[in-house]
């Protein structure tokens, strides 16, 4: 068996919410490429999107695997310590724990992974996507997931045979703390079921997907941990990463990445606080625009069946994807002309600078009933 482990964190970036520094990914590197000679893992990458690094394990410990998860809980914690060196911004921002008990999952940094076995017939190769998004929380894969997994409008693809039985959707309550609070869901019978809750972007997330005619073979992965949920108190938005297995009995990237196109209004921005589009931008680009924008990367690559890498190929990096940057950035100013208004930011309870609440608890004790 092979895993994907993908783990994305923010521990401290340049002159604000832009990017991790390059001593940062240096560290990193240094750190994952240590663990491939140990032979924890067979293969790694390290990207960043905005300001968060993400790091790509392949390895043959499986999903969830602790001495996994508390390397990259090592690498994280030795990029911050670079990021206090260098003074700056957020330094350790997403490591909420002191350590976590051999499962990042609920200590701050996001992790998606998928193990599948390498050697199955009806997957002779192993193509995937990873995305990662920044500014925005895991609901931002919500509109993208359900259209490529449920409608042949966005995904024509759907009606081959090995794709028309459909697929399982295990979709999780994101305000629920206690634990992991999921429900399953199978496309096509229930896509309206599914419609019902993912459009509640703030509270339901995909968390998986799987094969109904091959369901040993999970196609998707998203981190769904809410940061806010855990910590009580705004620590970050969940910027969320997200892998898709591809071709074959699994949609095509092309398809994958068609949603995105919309460049959909999702919930985050500056201060995690407004509704602004999704815009795809390439991989390793910093944050600096006016109110930030959410934005997403995607990289495509291979794995051998010795869990080896190919090289990553930069998806949204394509002049193709051009023209929905310039329509989210033209989004982005219709929505900011109505600045504070209404549906431009986000409710109340969804804010997550909780000092917003403090103001208006301020403001609440000052009214009287006539
Ligand atoms: P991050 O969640 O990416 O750290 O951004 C927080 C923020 O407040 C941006 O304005
Ligand atoms: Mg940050
Ligand atoms: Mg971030």
């Amino acid at each position: 068996m092979l895993t994907i482990s993908t783990i994305k964190a923010d521990v401290g970036s340049i002159g604000g919410h832009t990017r991790p520094s390059n001593r940062m990914i240096e560290v990193a590197r240094s750190r994952l490429g240590g663990a491939v000679e140990k032979g924890l893992i067979t293969d790694f990458d390290v990207t960043y999107t905005g300001d968060d690094l993400c790091l790509l394990m392949i390895h043959r410990q499986g999903s969830g695997n602790a001495d996994v998860h508390n390397l990259a809980w090592d690498v994280f914690t030795a990029a911050a310590e670079v990021a206090r060196e260098e003074g700056l911004y957020g330094a350790g921002q997403d490591l909420l724990k002191d350590a976590p008990s051999g499962n990042v999952r609920g200590a701050g940094p996001g992790a998606a992974e998928i193990t599948f076995d390498e050697t199955a017939e009806e997957r002779p190769a192993e193509p995937f996507l990873v995305f990662t998004a920044d500014k925005c929380g895991p609901g931002a894969y919500n509109f993208p997931l359900w259209t490529v997994f449920t409608s042949p409008l966005y995904n024509a693809g759907l009606m081959l045979p090995k794709m028309k039985p459909g697929f399982t959707f295990r979709v999780i309550d994101m305000e629920y703390a206690e634990g992991d609070r999921v429900i399953e869901l199978v496309s096509p019978e229930e896509h309206i079921d599914l419609a019902i809750l993912l459009r509640d972007e703030n509270r339901f997330g995909v968390q998986a997907i799987t094969s109904r005619k091959y369901p040993h073979q999970q196609v998707v992965a998203v981190s769904t941990d809410r940061l806010h949920t855990i910590a009580g108190e705004y620590k970050g938005k969940d910027d969320p990463v997200a892998i898709v297995r591809t071709q074959g009995i699994f949609p095509a990237p092309e398809e994958v990445v068609m949603p995105f196109v919309v460049a959909p209004y999702v919930a985050g921005d500056a201060r995690g606080s407004h509704t602004m589009p999704l815009m795809p931008v390439p991989i390793n680009t910093p944050v600096t625009g006016p109110y930030c924008l959410p934005i997403v990367a995607c990289v495509a690559y291979s794995v051998n069946k010795e869990g080896k890498l190919s090289d990553g190929v930069d998806v949204f990096g394509n002049p193709a994807w051009d023209h929905v940057r310039l329509k989210a950035q033209q989004k982005a100013e219709w929505m900011r002309q109505q600045g504070f208004v209404g549906a431009a930011m986000l409710p109340m309870q969804e804010l997550e600078y909780s000092a917003f609440r403090k103001s208006l608890d301020e403001l609440e004790q000052r009214f009287t009933v006539l």
